[in-house]
């Protein structure tokens, strides 16, 4: 990194990447470039970091900003916060964003009611407005995991450690092992 005041990492990993990314990245370099603020900002593409369920993700460094499920049409917004304007709320990683505590309570429900079938934790996520894409990409995410039950053919599911960690489980005495 050069002596840059702001650094962002845009992911452009396969999941955000599947969801546009590289377009969103290839457009904010050009714009930073042509406002001649490639001096104080640094734009660069990175890994997954472990969002992908919300992505396109972008980092913004040093101010420990994480924007979820960025698109072209946010980059006005994120240009005027890069120089200096409001934080985008509106994509802003935090417990309680919109994208994010809607999958928190339905972790929390799920864990607090017990419930470790498969068909009811996708009924409990679509109480919660989380859809079968957001559920079946919990398990491809690591996020939820089945397991055989004892001298059965059926599974039972569970959050992951993973997951557990994300959405503040752990603190709460819920341990990955219990499950
Ligand atoms: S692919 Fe971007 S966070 Fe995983």
């Amino acid at each position: 990194m050069y002596w840059t005041k702001k650094h962002v990492m845009m992911c452009t990993s396969l999941h955000c990447n599947q969801k546009g990314a590289m377009d969103v990245l290839g457009r904010l370099r050009r714009e930073v470039f042509r406002r001649g603020l490639d001096t104080e900002i640094m734009v660069n593409n990175c890994g997954t970091i472990d969002l992908c369920d919300i992505g396109p993700n972008m980092v913004v460094y040093p101010d420990n900003v994480i924007y979820g499920g960025v698109t072209a049409a946010d980059l006005p917004d994120i240009l005027a916060y890069l120089q200096g304007g409001p934080v985008v709320d509106r994509l802003l990683l935090q417990p309680r964003s919109n994208f994010e505590g809607k999958r928190r309570d339905f972790y929390d429900d799920m864990v607090n009611q017990g419930i470790d079938n498969e068909n009811e934790a996708l009924e409990l996520a679509k109480a919660h407005d989380l859809d079968q894409t957001f559920f079946d990409e919990q398990f491809r995410r690591g996020f939820m995991a089945r397991k055989p039950i004892e001298k059965s053919d059926e599974m039972r599911i569970h959050p992951t450690k993973k997951a557990l960690t994300r959405y503040g489980l752990l603190d709460a005495g819920n341990r990955a092992d219990d499950f």
